[in-house]
């Protein structure tokens, strides 16, 4: 059995290579759904379907656990399928099986705060004196299920949230564009929120796992030493955690690795392998 990591493309592997530094003994089987990638501007409805079907693919590949390495799939399809599917899947595939989003991990990392803490709603300051700007680049669907907004505001009253959507830059990294056409995107993207707020935000999360493929370029864009909310690195400190209190999900222990794609297999791009740190090619299943 494995740990499953799902995406639309080739953005989960940023989470799926700290997931694998993390846990190296653990089997990994990784489905990158790029016959349907992007999703990012995909209907909800259509965005639940694919992320069901990615679901389906890791666990009859032998996942027990999958991580949706994916903003849009965690902010849109996951409270769903969690609800509606899996309590099913557990009966149908004979052991625990679930899945599970990176959204909570990035939360906790942007507020410093734990997921079950409440704020008393009731004690609101109406003068906040100060408040500081936590700006969001993520896929439309993301943007549009204003997850980050939401989720921030109920813990943090001295934190605004802005997101800027970035249609079309998780399509261009899957397709390979080259740093100097992806920097024209980033550069007009980071420049618009700043024009929408009025300044630069104070921080910033890549509320897209693409993005951080491309940190470099959006740290680059925002004024010098602007800290980045790390999506990957939040994600393993809340798995490890979930591991421990959760030892009923078989996660293999023999440290086996599999690339699986619903498109063409073969070689990733010069950008994917310099990121992965070697020559990474995909199975297709
Ligand atoms: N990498 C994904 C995300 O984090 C999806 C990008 C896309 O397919 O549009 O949202």
């Amino acid at each position: 059995m494995a740990i499953g990591v799902f995406d639309s493309g080739v953005g989960g592997l940023t989470v799926h290579r700290e997931l694998v530094n993390r846990f190296p003994d653990r089997d990994f089987i990784y489905f990158a759904d790029q016959a349907n990638a992007p999703i990012g501007g995909k209907t909800g409805e259509q965005i639940v379907d694919l992320t069901r079907g990615g679901c389906e693919t890791l666990f009859d590949a032998g996942a027990s656990l999958v991580v949706l390495a994916c903003n849009t799939a965690s902010a849109v399809a996951l409270r769903r399928l969690q609800q509606t599917w899996i309590p099913e899947q557990k009966a149908r595939y004979g052991r625990p099986v679930n899945v599970l989003g990176i959204i909570v991990p990035t939360i906790e990392a942007a507020t410093g705060l734990p997921w079950t803490y409440e704020a008393d709603l009731t004690a609101r300051d109406d003068k906040v004196e100060a408040i500081d700007i936590t700006g969001v680049f993520s896929t439309a669907a993301t943007a549009i299920s204003r997850v980050y907004e939401i989720e921030i505001d109920k813990r943090r009253e001295d934190l605004a949230v802005f997101s800027e959507p970035c249609p079309g830059l998780a399509g261009l990294i899957e397709l390979g564009a080259t740093t100097e056409e992806l920097k024209v995107v980033v550069d007009e993207h980071v420049d618009a929120l700043r024009r929408r707020i009025g300044r630069h935000p104070d921080t910033a999360i890549l509320g897209c796992t693409h993005y951080e493929i491309v940190a470099d370029l959006f740290a680059g864009a925002l004024p010098p030493g602007t800290p980045l909310i790390h999506q990957p690195t939040a994600v393993a400190d809340a798995l490890e955690r979930y591991f421990a209190r959760h030892p009923e999900y078989d996660l293999g222990s023999s440290g086996r690795r599999s690339f699986l794609t619903s498109g063409t297999a073969g070689p990733q791009s010069d950008m994917v392998n310099q990121f992965w740190g070697a020559p990474l090619a995909f199975e297709a299943i």
